[in-house]
């Protein structure tokens, strides 16, 4: 009989058979998938697993240092955290198009990895939590002619480039296997729920050019949308929510003044695998609220939409 106890013994022994006496190093990006191929392979070959933990300054609010600190606290692995918004801030300056951030972005994790490979002594694997769903999306459209949706980022050119050999445990896996494996392994209901987060974090959920500044308001509007939604008990019933700030100013009123400040979108989908989605019914009175929430909470916004589209046709990000 299939178990997740015997899935995960059987993933051990692989990692042991492909890695031998080698070193790895492990993308954490502080998202369920890579916590939990950490986990696994740290299970398998213990203290020859380094983790690198990349701040690109695309963050959420306080994610760098929950990441971080979850980390340390709760699994005994050897983690670097490397600092890194400058070096990736200032390469998206100007930049718009969304395959050019996830290929900037993708190319200084490369630079980023490598270094810190060169710093730990050398690592002949790389580790990512690539699952099954990322594997097909970044090949082709199902039924259709081959096509690039988006270039995840976290999949293909990385071990290449850098001579490493990769390790992806969670390659035959979907997202809800992968949270039964966390379980399994030990990592906390907190961590496991947590909903996906993309690589190339903040930049895609900022259409158009990246700037500091609208970065700040984004994590700002993010914070209460989701602030919100747990409040509102409904995080659990959620895949992902999250806001885009729109690279359009709108005219509004506050007080007997006149604005003109950034329009938002909140996003918040249901899905099994995030291959496909629905976007989520909030009662028009939690819309409401939170809209004023932000516009009250957030300087910058002065709008906020309910973006409604479902996937598809819409994708789950907005880049
Ligand atoms: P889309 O936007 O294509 O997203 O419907 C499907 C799922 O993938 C995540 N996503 C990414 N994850 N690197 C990642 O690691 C990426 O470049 C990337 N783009 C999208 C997205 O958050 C959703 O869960």
């Amino acid at each position: 009989d299939w178990t997740m106890a015997g899935y995960r013994d059987e993933a051990v022994r692989r990692i042991r058979d492909q890695v031998g006496d080698g070193r790895v190093l492990c993308a954490l990006s502080g998202g369920v998938d890579s916590s939990v191929a950490a986990a696994l392979i740290h299970e398998a070959v213990g203290d020859r697993l380094t983790c690198v933990f990349v701040d690109h300054g695309l963050m959420r609010q306080g994610e760098a240092d929950e990441v971080v600190a979850m980390f340390r606290d709760h699994m005994n692995l050897h983690l670097i955290h490397a600092e890194e918004s400058d070096r990736f801030l200032s390469a998206l300056d100007g930049v718009s198009d969304p395959e050019t951030k996830r290929k900037t972005i993708g190319r200084l994790f490369i630079e980023v990895f490598e270094e810190k490979a060169a710093q730990i002594g050398g690592a002949e694997f790389l580790a990512q939590g690539t699952l099954y769903p990322d594997v097909i999306e970044s090949v082709s459209f199902t039924g259709g002619p081959s096509v690039t949706i988006k270039s995840h980022h976290n999949v293909g050119g990385l071990p290449e480039k850098m001579g490493m050999k990769l390790v992806e445990p969670l390659r035959e896996l979907f997202k809800d296997e992968v949270r039964a494996l966390g379980r399994e392994l030990g990592l906390p209901d907190s961590f496991i729920g947590r909903h996906p987060f993309p690589g190339p974090g903040l930049a895609i959920r900022c259409p158009g050019e990246i700037t500091r500044e609208k970065l700040d308001i984004l994590r700002k509007a993010d914070a209460v949308f989701i602030d919100q939604i747990r409040r509102h008990g409904l995080y659990d019933d959620i895949w992902q929510a999250f806001v885009a700030i729109l690279p359009v100013k709108t005219v509004g009123v506050m007080g007997d003044g006149r604005t003109y400040d950034y329009a938002c979108a909140l996003r918040a989908v249901t899905s099994v695998d995030g291959m496909t989605a629905d976007y989520y019914p909030f009662t028009h009175d939690f819309l409401g609220e939170t809209a004023t929430r932000i516009i009250n909470e957030v300087k910058g916004i002065n709008r906020v939409t309910y973006d409604i589209t479902s996937k598809p046709p819409g994708t789950i990000e907005w880049e």
